[in-house]
């Protein structure tokens, strides 16, 4: 039986840092609130002309560099994104073109919203396997500043823009370092706690502020949230999916090494390690200088863990998110 396993990891945030300072100049909002409420300091902002594209080849450039392979050795990539350059081609044939990647590839954009890359690995996982590639590449990558409603303070101080990027291989039985196991989970019924007030096929293209200041004309629509029925969806579902694919795999929950989680909420982490019993020191925290970063949240955090020697080879560890959809799963990964 085949195996996946991750060899090389990379991120990129855009240069430009947002504090909650920042932010209080502009809307009414507290540096107090927002970390009291969040744990959010900063946020990475993309410039105007920077796309998700751009943040995507940054990061897989640091990931090919770290897997230290060639770049014309990709087989594969799949773009975890809800903020695609365009409507169509997809981010990872843009992403293709940029890395000046020639042969004939599998590229597609997967859009689980903030779940986006848990999903990625996931299909990855297992196209990989199906098709006998030996290398691809899963990237999250968001500019989630062009789809906030920069005078919306119940959204907007929550997001930030970055990307992230894992290099997988397909290696052999004899591997202990792969990705055990992947849950992944939608329930379309609850898609209006969580969703954008426009989209390409309808027509409501209102004028929203952007990061500039500016009213202007957005296909996307602005991000919309019950915060609080999402919050307690989060506790739930991203409980239950971590001990379910613990489980299901006969590890205990002890055995975790470090959970790297999507980071949307400090207050929600807090809840599951208590719901789990898991010590807090085990979950991986970014969000206080990345923000939420939806579906590159995962590969920041992961690059940052390996980066500060949070985890190391032999480490059991899980990945988890939840997202718009609802949509939420678990990775399980044996480094
Ligand atoms: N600054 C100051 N005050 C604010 C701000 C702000 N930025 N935003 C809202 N407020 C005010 C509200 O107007 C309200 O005032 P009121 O009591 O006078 O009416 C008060 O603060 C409380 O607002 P709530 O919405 O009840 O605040 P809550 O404690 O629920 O926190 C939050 C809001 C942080 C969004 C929380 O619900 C949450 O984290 N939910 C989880 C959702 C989440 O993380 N979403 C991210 C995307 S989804 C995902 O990634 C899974």
């Amino acid at each position: 039986m085949p195996k996946i396993k991750i060899i090389g990891v990379g991120s990129y945030l855009p240069k430009k840092v947002v504090s909650n300072f920042d932010l209080e100049k502009v809307i009414e909002t507290s540096d107090d609130w927002i970390v009291k409420r969040t744990g959010i300091y900063n946020r990475h902002i993309a410039l105007k002309d920077e796309n998700t594209s751009d943040l995507a080849v940054n990061a897989i450039k640091f990931a090919i560099k770290d897997a230290k392979i060639e770049k014309d050795e990709i087989e594969a990539i799949i773009c975890a994104t809800s903020t695609p350059d365009l409507t169509f081609p997809s981010t990872a044939c843009i992403i293709q073109q940029k890395l000046d990647i020639k042969k004939p590839i599998i590229a597609f954009d997967l859009q689980a919203a903030c779940s986006g890359f848990i999903y990625a690995l996931s299909v990855m996982n297992d196209v990989m396997k199906s098709k006998k590639i030996k290398k691809a590449i899963v990237v999250g990558a968001e500019k989630m500043s062009s789809i906030v409603d920069w005078s919306d303070r119940s959204t907007c101080v929550l997001f930030g823009d970055g990307a992230g990027a894992f290099v997988l291989q397909n290696t052999n039985e004899d591997d202990d370092s792969f990705i055990i196991d992947a849950d992944i989970n939608a329930d379309g019924n609850f898609n209006n706690i969580l969703y954008t007030s426009g989209g390409v096929s309808n027509e409501n293209n209102k004028e929203l502020k952007n990061f500039e200041g500016d009213f202007v004309k957005r296909t996307s629509g602005a991000i919309k949230m019950n915060g609080q029925a999402v919050f307690k969806h989060a506790v739930e579902k991203m409980s239950s999916s971590i001990n379910n694919i613990v489980k299901r795999n006969k590890y205990t929950l002890d055995d975790i090494s470090l959970i790297v989680p999507h980071q949307a909420n400090y207050r929600i982490l807090h809840l599951v390690s208590e719901k789990l019993g898991i010590p807090y020191e085990k979950f991986m925290l970014t969000i206080n200088e990345h923000a939420n970063t939806s579906s590159a949240s995962i590969p920041l955090a992961f690059d940052v863990a390996l980066k500060t020697n949070k985890i190391k080879k032999g480490d059991l560890i899980v990945l988890e998110a939840i997202g718009a959809g609802l949509t939420w799963g678990s990775v399980l990964i044996r480094l």
